[in-house]
């Protein structure tokens, strides 16, 4: 078909009039406006929606705590206790945890796993957990976490590698030290050059080219990164990737040095680093303590380092040793005197044994006995029981006891005299007869005695190592009650005989004395003379010292008595010794003979 022909088939447009051409112009237009209008609100929407989120992210910036530079010069620790969140179970990892931490010092924290190292140094850092309970205080120069920003002073290098895995080493030092805030130091710089014309001071010529290379401008990285990478050894692998379990990076000793150079780059004044020899051979972490040493000695830093067992070599680039163990601080000093502690205390390190690894095994309960030098004492501190001069030993424990009971019912003779004007008018006015005074003041001081002598025996009992028998314990509080009751009857008659205060304290100061004298103890039974041997029969104390001395050696462990420490055979065994030589020697008589 032509061209011309299918022209010619197409339906005319229909002949319209002018109103209905202007209502669909009209129409037209209005839809075309509508689009218009949509397509700017969206558009407005959107940018709102933009602006707002950008706003929002300003004002979350601005909100977020600004974080000045602060210096350290020392700071104090306080106590750290915990509580469990799910079972309340309660554990005290610090406890009364104390000590300052110097400038231009760096620090050990040694000890075993679990003894609360990196809980002390997140603490020191503010970075404990929430779910942790803490007493005490830490401050940095005198001022608490709430006066400066911890964040920026100090720097917490933690026992486990976190990074970005696809960023490279020398990214992710670079990306620290900015963020961190050193970035190029050209305005210190100008301003130190100025100071030091103004003062005339003329600078190093190499360290003051260092400090003009660190503050170079405009270049992506930083020299600070430069030398942290090289002081690392980090500089073969710069420019490898990180990497984790899933991409292959640097090697895990690598990985240790770059969370510590991470640390390094910033501008903190006080850095603890939590186990950074993790995954490290000898020399690399010797390298890397004597980088950070020479820090802390140059820059004047405040550096404290956990190793779990620096070589020898490592050992003595420290200044300070502070050793944890169980929580408890054990010694916090200098290097030096360390071994001297220990010494002092009974310990002693082997000629050949690594200063550090005997630190480890002396804080640990069963290693620490092979290292204990003095063959004479005994190792522990439990009372030891079993020979006669252990025997003296408890008998002066329970005396001394027995002595404060006593001396608790002295109170009672005042009391009585401060008592009697009052006692007497009543009597006198016949309000009560004179015996229920008598017995009311009896009876109201049983449960004083009771409270006195539980008090005593609960707390010194176990603890001066008596006879571990419960039967015992509550015998010796019967002992302690009874003598205390004694003891407040014999100061109440006192007083109620004597009647004024001088006269009853003089008196009543001689009374103890002969109790004292005749108790059996100062003199024993068979030295006192027969014509003063009553004195021991009228003796209170006698009879309360005999109660709770038989009490405690009749126990089962005093049953066999053992050779003296000194060598020196016991009475009961010498005679079995000597009667089974006379028995052999009867024998060997009557065998010679005819
Ligand atoms: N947030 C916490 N919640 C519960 N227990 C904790 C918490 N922090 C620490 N602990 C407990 O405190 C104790 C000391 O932990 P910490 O990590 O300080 O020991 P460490 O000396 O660093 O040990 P390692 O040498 O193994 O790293 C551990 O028994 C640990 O379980
Ligand atoms: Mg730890």
């Amino acid at each position: 078909m032509p061209p011309e022909e299918r022209t010619t088939t197409a339906p005319p447009p229909p002949p319209a009039s002018g109103r209905r051409a202007r209502w669909r112009v009209a129409e037209h237009t209005r839809a075309s406006c509508t689009t218009v209008v949509a397509n700017t609100l969206c558009t407005l929407l959107l940018v709102l929606l933009l602006v707002a989120g950008v706003v929002l992210f300003v004002v979350w910036l601005s909100l977020r705590p600004h974080r000045p530079r602060f210096a350290v010069v020392s700071f104090t620790v306080g106590l750290i206790g915990r509580f469990g969140s799910s079972n309340k179970r309660t554990i005290n990892i610090l406890q009364n945890v104390s000590g300052i931490i110097k400038p231009s010092r760096m620090t050990l924290l040694l000890g075993p796993p679990s003894s609360g190292k990196s809980t002390l140094m997140r603490a020191l850092t503010g970075k404990l957990d929430k779910n942790l309970k803490v007493s005490g205080d830490i401050t940095y120069c005198g001022h608490t976490f709430s006066e400066f920003y911890p964040e920026r002073t100090s720097a917490y290098v933690s026992q486990y590698d976190l990074h970005n895995a696809e960023m490279t080493v020398r990214e992710t030092l670079d990306f620290s030290g900015r963020c961190l805030g050193i970035g190029a130091r050209y305005d210190m710089l100008a301003e130190l050059a100025r100071r030091e014309r103004n003062a005339g001071i003329k600078p190093d010529p190499e360290i003051d080219a260092f400090m003009k290379a660190t503050a170079v401008q405009g270049h992506k990285t930083n020299i600070t990164t430069d030398v942290t990478l090289k002081a690392l050894g980090l500089d073969i692998c710069a420019d490898i990737i990180i990497g984790d379990e899933m991409i292959r990076g640097i090697s895990g000793g690598q990985r240790k040095r770059v969370t510590t150079g991470e640390m390094l780059t910033g501008p903190a004044q006080a850095l603890f680093m939590d186990e950074i020899s993790t995954g490290l051979d000898s020399s690399s972490t010797f390298e890397i303590v004597k980088y950070i040493g020479h820090l802390v000695h140059v820059m004047n830093e405040t550096v404290m380092i956990s190793l779990l067992q620096p070589p020898p070599e490592t050992y003595n680039l420290f200044d300070d040793i502070i050793l944890l163990s169980e929580g408890y601080i054990v010694y916090h000093g200098p290097r030096e005197n360390i071994l001297e502690f220990f010494e002092n205390a009974g310990f002693r390190c082997p000629e050949r044994k690594g200063i550090a690894d005997f630190l480890q095994e002396v804080t640990s309960k069963k290693d620490q006995q092979q290292y204990w030098y003095h063959d004479q004492e005994r190792y522990r501190t439990k009372m030891p029981s079993g020979t006669i001069s252990d025997g003296t030993k408890f008998l002066g424990a329970l005396t001394f006891s027995l002595i404060t009971i006593l001396f608790n019912g002295f109170a009672e003779l005042q009391l009585t005299i401060k008592k009697l004007p009052v006692f007497y008018k009543h009597r006198d006015f016949l309000f009560f007869p004179a015996w229920t005074f008598g017995v009311a003041n009896i009876l109201l001081k049983v449960p004083v005695s009771l409270v006195e002598a539980a008090v005593w025996v609960v707390l010194t009992y176990y603890v001066m190592g008596f006879a571990p028998s419960a039967g015992r314990f509550f015998r010796q509080f019967i002992a302690f009650f009874v003598t205390h009751q004694m003891a407040m009857a014999m100061f109440r008659f006192l007083g109620a005989i004597l009647k004024t205060m001088v006269v009853a304290n003089t008196f009543g100061m001689f009374v103890l004395l002969i109790v004292f004298i005749f108790g059996g103890f100062l003199i024993s039974r068979n030295d006192i003379k027969p014509w003063w041997i009553w004195g021991y029969w009228a003796s209170p104390m006698m009879y309360s010292q005999q109660a709770i001395s038989i009490n405690e050696f009749l126990a089962s462990r005093w049953a066999i008595i053992l050779n003296d420490v000194n060598g020196n055979l016991d009475a009961k065994k010498a005679c079995a010794v000597a009667l089974k030589l006379h028995r052999k020697y009867l024998k060997k008589i009557q065998g010679k003979k005819p």
